[in-house]
């Protein structure tokens, strides 16, 4: 009935929605822990996001509610839910990009590497799942501790057959979010002007801003490097304390991972100079994985980027961070390997 008014931004009627399902141009996009404290939110802002045209939820727990939920918002994206490891494989099948929140958060008094027990089995499962359905997408990792978890993918890929090194990156995007926020209260800048990078890896001391790289320029005084730093690195612990044994980081990291994987898409899409700091297989330092800005491509990652010149404060936060990460990278290995 042309009298019958539309509203502004609904698609119209459920069934036209249904006849346009699979139709919509656009990448098709898994998470694995959907249900979580990450992945909810994270499900909502994929569903959101133009790029994606079909959306898989996968969880060993309440997926088929968050799935119903979500599937009611009127975007493009087509919602479907995945349980249990049963349902792994199909919910992998024909994906361009697999993102992870799977595992156990941290409560007040653990570190991240307090979770490779758990996690780094679920991981394992998850990558095992990626090699058989589809191993040429890429692959965001969030569950923790990344200095390990993206070593032990890695190696699952390795020992499959499917590795490709461009493909998998471990997401640091939380920790640049945050570089970005607090150097902007401290220089009284808008976050959104302030770009930070942030290299190295995802935890603790290995977490390395780069605060004489900061866009715009600005100089800081010792007291505001040190502050800046411990509060960077330790932004995580920030939130696991104030959270008091209710979980770690979850709204800030959907924000977070979103804007990494929307960066994943446009590289994919063929956007040109599309930069993010991820942790990735490196030849940046003598150490096989490193987090430092890369250029995302139509096949990942197109270049990773030297790291600059550091003062003398970076140079030492280099060491320090180098001799943890090399540890936790020789843990996730040897998981896979022993
Ligand atoms: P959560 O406990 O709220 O959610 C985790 C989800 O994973 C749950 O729904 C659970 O059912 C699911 N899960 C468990 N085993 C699974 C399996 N085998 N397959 C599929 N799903 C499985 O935890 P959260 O707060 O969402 O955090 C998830 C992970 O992300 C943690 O390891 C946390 O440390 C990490 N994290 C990383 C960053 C980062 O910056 N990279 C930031 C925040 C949190
Ligand atoms: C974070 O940085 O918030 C995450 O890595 C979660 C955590 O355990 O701190």
């Amino acid at each position: 009935n042309p009298n019958y008014p539309k509203m502004e931004g609904s698609s119209g009627l459920q069934q036209v929605s249904c006849r346009a399902k699979g139709g919509a141009p656009g990448f098709k996009v898994a998470i694995l822990g959907a249900a979580g404290g990450i992945g909810q939110p994270l499900a909502m802002l994929m569903k959101m996001n133009p790029l994606v045209s079909v959306l898989h939820l996968y969880d060993v727990v309440n997926s088929p509610g968050v799935t119903a939920d979500i599937s009611h918002m009127d975007t493009g994206a087509v919602v479907r839910c995945f349980l249990g490891q049963s349902q792994l494989e199909d919910a992998l099948i024909g994906m361009d990009l697999v993102i992870i929140p799977a595992g156990v958060p941290r409560k007040p008094g653990m570190t991240r590497d307090d979770l490779f027990n758990i996690n780094a089995g679920i991981v394992k499962t998850l990558c095992e799942g990626i090699t058989k359905c589809c191993p040429n997408a890429i692959v965001n990792l969030i569950s923790n501790p990344v200095n390990s978890t993206v070593p032990i993918a890695a190696e699952v890929f390795k020992k499959a057959g499917t590795y490709d090194p461009k493909r998998l990156l471990g997401v640091t995007m939380l920790v640049v979010v945050r570089a970005n926020t607090f150097v902007a209260e401290v220089m009284g800048l808008d976050p959104r002007e302030v770009e930070v990078p942030v290299v190295g890896g995802h935890a603790g001391v290995t977490i390395l801003p780069l605060l004489s790289q900061v866009k715009p320029p600005c100089s800081f005084t010792p007291e505001e490097t040190d502050y800046l730093t411990s509060r960077i690195q330790n932004g995580g612990t920030e939130v696991v304390e104030a959270k008091a044994g209710a979980g770690s980081a979850t709204l800030s990291m959907a924000y977070a991972a979103v804007k990494f994987a929307d960066a994943c898409l446009r590289g994919l899409r063929g956007d040109a100079s599309v930069i993010q700091c991820a942790f990735v297989a490196s030849q940046v330092t003598e150490l096989p994985f490193f987090a430092s800005k890369v250029r995302l491509g139509r096949t990942g990652i197109d270049e990773i980027y030297p790291l600059g010149p550091l003062n003398e404060y970076e140079r030492v936060g280099l060491e320090k961070a180098k001799k943890e990460l090399a540890e936790s990278i020789q843990k996730g290995v040897s998981f896979i390997k022993k």
